[in-house]
């Protein structure tokens, strides 16, 4: 199985990079490969709601020239997309929500009232998150969301892996929910 990473945390050794290691370590043990991408590192405008991707049937169609249809183009080629960011104001951060923003624009063919193609239809969703307040009541609103976004967009939504970090190491118990959360998508995915 190929997956791609979207890492949307500022800090590439801070709380989300230390669970999400967890979580790659696993999927590369179990043989599966994984490519991350940096959201921070990349050039990522907001949508315009200019609906020109929606204008042209083929391909994104969209005007802004970046690294988003780049990235698109690594989520088609893959089978599941894992989302790991910490939330910033009970949802993602911003640069991986310009990129949701994005892609569920010019990769869904369907808001001009046409039945256009969802091209990320079929494709698996996951999320781990870290939060700094109550997981219960900090990563639940990004949660749901995105499983709105997955059915939107005829993804399946695989669940999350969601911790509280104030800055320390994982603990033991971390990092087996983050072994289990691993094991899980690779269980449902061969479903
Ligand atoms: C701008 C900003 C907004 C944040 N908003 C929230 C929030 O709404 N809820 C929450 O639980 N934690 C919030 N946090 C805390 C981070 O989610 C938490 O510290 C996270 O683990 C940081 O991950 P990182 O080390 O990968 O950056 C916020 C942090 C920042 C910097």
């Amino acid at each position: 199985m190929k997956i791609i990473v979207l890492f949307g945390s500022p800090h590439k050794e801070g709380n989300t990079k230390k669970l999400l290691d967890v979580v790659i370590k696993r999927l590369n043990e179990m043989g599966h490969e994984t490519e991350t991408i940096y959201l921070y590192d990349k050039k990522i405008k907001p949508c315009l709601g200019c609906f020109a991707c929606q204008k042209q049937k083929e391909g994104f169609g969209c005007v802004q020239n970046d690294d988003a249809q780049k990235i698109a183009e690594k989520i088609l080629e893959s089978d599941q997309i894992i989302l790991a960011t910490p939330i910033y104001s009970w949802f993602c951060t911003g640069v991986m929500k310009n990129l949701l923003d994005r892609i569920v624009f010019f990769m869904n063919k369907i808001y001009l009232g046409q039945k256009g193609t969802k091209m990320m239809k079929s494709k698996k969703i996951s999320l781990v998150i870290t939060c700094g307040l109550e997981p219960k009541t900090s990563t639940d609103l990004f949660e749901r969301g995105m499983m709105r976004f997955a059915i939107h967009c005829g993804m399946f939504y695989m669940g999350s892996v969601h911790i509280k970090c104030v800055g320390k190491p994982l603990t033991d118990e971390n990092k087996k929910s983050a072994v289990k959360f691993a094991d899980f998508i690779v269980k449902q995915d061969m479903q």
